[in-house]
């Protein structure tokens, strides 16, 4: 067996995968969140640690000492960005600050100002919020007492990793994430770490995601009643794990996914490739690999809110009942998913959503449908730059919720013209997280070879002509709803 540690926002949840790549047992632990003032996203580092520890105690009960002996990996795939300060004695200084906390707005603005166009030449990303470095610098400027006693900052499933093994690494794909690397190069940029004061000892060493990085401390693996011969692997970003765990690795393969923010991820082999900043650009868990992503912020949240909001008693399927007999367009009916604001194509914080072209004929079917076909519409910007850049999108293999539903793969196969794969009992990032642990472990010879065994694809569904002419003209109206409205707020 592999186990596979997903470590989420909200919840850590631990695979074990069998040779034949299928799931023989999951067990999961929730964390809270901090939200200290407005805009602040925390957590507790050692609550992670405890919540995997359990999450690894009830797998190895579940299947008893016998087989929990043939453990022989364990690999992540952790949320992107969050900042652990460590200081010298290995503890957290602080609270990690997370990915969806918005609080370094200033900090965006000085690195950008700092170092012009030498943040996209060597990070290959824009300075969002979001990402490490903006917080590394607020911690200093702001809590100079705890940023004194800092020597070394991990990512969140680092930091776990860390405190399983005792050994600190960081992965490539992770790194991508904290605007400190050199996406090309694979090093830590010594031109930025110059730029704002920080030693090279500050950042862990780099390895691949396929890579070891120790056993089991011999304590934890009685803790726990895992094996303690067993071997941690290095992990990736939870977008890189998800991709891995669809398969996506190869050129012209494209992911969408859709849970409460929608991604769209395109593999790239190009280190070179040039997407202007428009969308991100990070290494792959796959050596030498990469993928550019575009994100939607609210993309199953606007279906989930249309639902709270306007059908609380009801299930999905009792609300998207009969949603086929309405044709492509919503009968006239455009919806745009700015609810909390929008990524990709247009950082913005302050846009908010809009429904476009009410009439008195419209149901709440009709309603419904537009929410579905805006969301699509969001994440098929990403496509279109994609192609815009020279990219072939012709198979995109989706997870999460929007795969769940029928009518909406045909929606994205008919919005992206391309065709759209579901997957055969998808298990997310966590199955990409027990791959890398499966190639570590020398079960393949190749991450390719892990999945041709462990993804299995479910229906096709191929672009319908008519419905892809009707679509292309409302894309072409939905696009100008965001200029058109910007100015509203
Ligand atoms: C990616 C991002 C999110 C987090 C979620 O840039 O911010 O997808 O990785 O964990």
């Amino acid at each position: 067996y592999v186990i596979g540690i997903d470590l989420g926002t909200s919840a850590v949840k631990a695979l074990l995968i069998n040779k034949e790549g299928t799931v023989a047992g999951e067990a999961s632990r929730s964390y809270p969140l901090y939200h200290e003032h407005t805009g602040w996203s925390e957590q507790k580092p050692d609550d992670w640690v405890d919540a995997t520890l359990e999450a690894l105690g009830e797998l190895a009960a579940a299947i008893g000492p016998e087989a929990s002996a043939q453990i022989e990996g364990i690999s992540f795939s952790g949320q992107m960005h969050g900042l652990v300060l460590l200081s010298g004695a290995g503890n957290p200084v602080r609270n990690a600050i997370l990915w969806n906390d918005t609080r370094t707005t200033a900090q965006c603005r000085e690195i950008e100002r700092t170092l012009g166009d030498k943040l996209l030449g060597i990070t290959r990303n824009p300075a969002l919020e979001g990402f490490t470095l903006p917080k590394i610098l607020w911690v200093r400027e702001n809590e100079p007492a705890a940023f004194e006693q800092a020597e070394l900052f991990l990512l969140p499933k680092d930091y776990v990793r860390y405190r399983l093994t005792g050994e600190r690494h960081m992965d490539y794909s992770d790194a991508a994430g904290t605007l400190l690397l050199d996406v090309a190069a694979k090093r830590w940029s010594e031109e930025v770490l110059a730029a704002f004061e920080l030693p090279a000892s500050f950042c862990p060493p780099l390895v691949e995601s396929h890579g070891q990085t120790g056993t089991l401390l011999a304590e934890l693996a009685q803790r726990t009643g895992l094996p303690a011969t067993v071997k941690v692997f290095a992990g990736g970003a939870d977008n890189a794990c998800g991709a891995i765990g669809a398969g996506i690795l190869s050129e012209g393969l494209t992911l969408c996914s859709i849970g409460t923010s929608g991604v769209i991820l395109s593999y790239e082999n190009d280190k070179n490739k040039d997407f202007a900043g428009k969308v991100h650009f990070f290494n792959h868990g796959k050596e030498d690999a990469f993928y550019a992503m575009g994100v939607t912020l609210a993309a199953g949240y606007s279906l989930s809110w249309f639902k709270k909001t306007f059908a609380p008693d009801e299930s999905f399927d009792e609300l998207l009942a009969g949603i086929e007999e309405v044709k492509p367009g919503a009968g006239g009916l455009l919806f745009t998913p700015y609810l909390v604001g929008e990524r990709t194509p247009h950082p913005d914080s302050l846009i908010r959503a809009s429904f476009i072209g009410v009439d008195g004929s419209h149901e709440r079917i009709h309603f419904a449908r537009a929410v579905m076909e805006g969301i699509t519409f969001s994440l098929h910007e990403s496509v279109d730059m994609f192609r815009a850049a020279g990219k072939t999108v012709n198979t995109i293999v989706s997870i999460g919720g929007g795969a769940q539903n029928p009518v909406w793969l045909q929606m994205q196969a008919d919005i992206f013209d391309a065709k759209v794969v579901a997957l055969e009992n998808e298990q997310g990032p966590g199955l990409g997280a027990a791959m890398l642990a499966a190639y570590g472990s020398g079960w393949f010879e190749s991450l390719e070879a892990c999945a041709a065994k462990f993804v299995k694809h479910a229906k096709q569904y191929s672009p319908q002509p008519e419905a892809v002419e009707a679509y292309k003209g409302l894309f072409r109206i939905y696009q100008q709803v965001y200029a058109q409205t910007r100015s509203l707020n």
